[in-house]
This record gives C-alpha cells, structure tokens and sequence, in this order.
C-alpha cells in the first residue's frame, strides 16, 4: 500500500497517537539518519508515514536537525506529499495563540545550514520557489480543515530564524516590516529541499506564543508553548486523515 501522506512533526508533536498497526522503521540515507525512526501505520484505510522533526525525545534543535535526510528517507519510504508542523510565535494580529494557519509565502533567515541536495555537480538544483507550498496541496489542506471543522487560518508569510534562542522585540519589528506574520526556527531549509525532491509540501503552523513584543507577549515559556501546542492540536489527528483521503 502506498504511502498516501507524510507528516513531519515539530515541537510539541512527536507522535500521531491515532496511527494503528505502527511499524518504525530505521531508515539511513546518504544524507546521513534522519531525526528518528519514520512511523509509518494507517488512518483507516489509508497509510501515513510520521517523523519527529526534532527526534521523538526532542533532543535535536532547529539548526542541527537534518532536514535533508528527513525529507530523503520520505520519499524513500514511498511518500509523494508532506505535511510540516511547525510551532511558530505569532506577529501579526490574526495570528494569536492556538491559531491554526496554512503560510503562502515565506522569508528565509537561517544561515549556515545544508540547504541544497545540488552538491555542485550535474545540473543546477535552481528550482522554481516562487510559491514556496505546493498550491495544490494547500487547497487540499484547507478543504480538509472545512471538511472537519478545523479552524485553519488560510495564508500568511512564515519567517524561519536560526535560533535556537527566540528573537529580540527588534528582530520581530523588523519581520513584521518585512511582510512576516509567523516566526519559527524550521520552516527552512525543509520547504526548498522538498522541492527539490519534487514532493508536494505545505505547512501547517500552531502558533505557541505571540512572538517577541507581540500582542501581550511576556516572557516566552516552554510550558506555555508546550501548553498552547496541545490544546491547539486536539483536531489534527481528523484534519490529517481527511487530509490523507483526498
Ligand atoms: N520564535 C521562533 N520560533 C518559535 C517561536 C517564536 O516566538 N515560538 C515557537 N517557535
């Protein structure tokens, strides 16, 4: 049975609890290993492969994750379609926290990661990246959150820092000037790689926490973004099979 879809989980999501007859399976690519074992077991009739972003006991942070082995062993293991979950802050006003929202664009700021498959020989890896979510799978995305009654905020442009520190209110001002609505640590190099490799990719966010300077944002606290992931999560296991389905 092929793999119908991919879901990558990121802080706060390490296992898609609702998966029936699970198998993990060990995976290395020549990328190196991936973040953890690909779980893969079906949603009903449909089978669904699920990769912790930052290993399953969370030890890998944003800048030492291997984006380029995560997204190799999915598509070894058959998966054509990739859903990211990515916690992010939220900096503009529709973007509180526990929003749910599917980005249409995005602004990269990481630096120094391994960010291409092209190693300088053969044909240039330049890919089109315009539209950096497959557009087609967003619609699917956000047709399934209808479907389901999830509430998914539809656009919004995803701003991807190094971390692993959050950023200072000034680095958010400047983001929010730079057209940005969300901000997290992994949006990047993940988005451009799965292009590379051809596969249709679209991100679900879960805002944790209104980002540095936001809204009545305090201090940032892993219990308050562990807290907001949780409660922001309770329709995704519906959303990913509807998903799944379509
Ligand atoms: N900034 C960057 N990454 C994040 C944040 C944030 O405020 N919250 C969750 N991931």
């Amino acid at each position: 049975m092929d793999i119908a879809l991919a879901v990558i989980g990121g802080t706060g999501v390490y296992r898609l609890a609702t998966l029936e007859d699970e198998e993990a399976r060990h995976i290395d690519t020549p990328y190196g290993a991936p973040s953890g074992p690909l779980r893969i077991g079906r949603l009903g009739e449909v089978r669904i492969a699920f990769l912790a972003r930052h290993g399953e006991g969370h030890a890998l942070p944003p800048h030492k994750v291997n984006y380029r082995a995560n997204l190799f062993a999915l598509r070894q293991a058959g998966a054509r379609r990739v859903l990211a979950l990515n916690t992010v802050g939220g900096i503009t006003d529709a973007y509180g926290p526990r929003v749910l929202a599917c980005p249409d664009q995005l602004v990269d700021y990481t630096w120094g990661r391994e960010s291409t498959f092209w190693d300088g020989e053969g044909e240039a890896l330049h890919v089109d990246f315009g539209h950096p979510y497959s557009p087609m799978f967003r619609h699917k995305l956000l047709a399934a959150a209808r479907v389901t009654g999830v509430r998914v905020v539809d656009g919004g442009c995803y701003g991807a820092t190094q971390g692993p520190r959050l950023e200072t209110n000034a680095e958010i001002a400047r983001m929010r000037r730079d057209g940005c609505d969300l901000v997290g640590m992994t949006g990047m190099p993940e988005a451009a790689l799965a292009r590379e490799l051809g596969l249709e990719y679209a991100c679900l966010a879960i805002v944790a926490n209104w980002a540095a300077g936001c809204g009545d944002a305090q201090e940032i606290t892993l219990a308050e973004v562990l807290d907001n992931v949780a409660a922001a999560s309770a329709g995704l296991p519906e959303l990913v099979g509807e998903l799944a389905r379509g």
